[in-house]
């Protein structure tokens, strides 16, 4: 058994568990509220119930960026799902709204899915200005502002793990998103941190997918518990750069 801290143990503590100026940061507890989706009503708090979770605005409903930004989410939704992520998505629209555009995903996605997740209605943009997701610059026809695609994933503990933001120009990848779901997986539960661009990583050295031990870990832990890491040589002469294959670790 390991008892060296997770990343998450490691660097959490870090973090400010509330907001001492309203802006949302990394580590924070997330804003709790209500609101109607179109699964029913939700108390956002409730709903993460102890699971990873994830926020995903978009702009606007029936605009063509997001139509396909909703729909390859979709097709995501059961991987997430395997993974213990919940996922639900927002827009200042309507829910009558979200319910008449999702027709239009679904046949965009050549009916290939079937939108099981929650979209959040936000006219009032009371959630968009807690999480400051608003894009001022972006306006409805009645000129009130949108929210840019933001994208906040939860752990268990409600505290924000990470966060993206883009601007409605851009649609989002998301195999980026599960690819960080892995990553901040891998963290929380091992003293590991993932290289760029992980799991693509390191693969000329025979090493791919390969995760840094956290320079925490002390040399006698690194020994200890991660029995197969191996350290890449560099001009500094300093051990810091120590891959470990992350199959077969061990937890507390
Ligand atoms: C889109 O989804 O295509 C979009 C939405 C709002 C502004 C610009 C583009």
């Amino acid at each position: 058994m390991c008892n060296v801290p997770s990343g998450a143990e490691a660097y959490g503590s870090l973090y400010a568990a509330s907001s001492s100026d309203g802006v949302l940061r990394l580590g924070n507890i997330v804003p709790d509220f209500t609101a109607d989706t179109t699964h029913g009503p939700m108390k956002f708090h409730e709903w993460i119930d102890g699971s990873w979770a994830i926020l995903f605005s978009h702009p606007a409903d029936f605009t063509p960026v997001c139509t396909t930004e909703i729909g390859r989410l979709a097709l995501k939704y059961d991987e997430l799902k395997s993974k213990g992520v919940k996922l639900a998505t927002l827009s200042c629209d309507p829910v009558e709204s979200h319910t008449k555009w999702l027709d239009d995903v679904v046949a965009h996605c050549e009916n290939k899915v079937t939108i099981d997740f929650p979209i959040i209605a936000d006219p009032t943009r009371e959630i968009a200005v807690k999480y400051g997701m608003i894009d001022p610059e972006l306006k409805d026809k009645e000129g009130l502002p949108l929210t840019c695609r933001a994208v906040f994933i939860i752990g268990p503990d409600k505290k924000l793990k990470l966060s993206l933001n883009y601007p409605a120009s851009v649609g989002r990848n998301m195999d980026e998103i599960t690819r960080v779901i892995d990553a901040l997986q891998l963290s929380a539960k091992y003293s590991v941190a993932t290289p760029a661009n992980w799991p693509n990583n390191h693969e000329s050295i025979g090493k791919k997918g390969q995760a840094f031990l956290l320079p925490t870990v002390t040399p006698e832990d690194a020994k200890k518990y991660f029995p197969n890491h191996t350290s890449c040589l560099v001009p500094s002469g300093i051990d810091y750069l120590r891959l470990t294959p992350i199959e077969n670790l061990s937890t507390k």
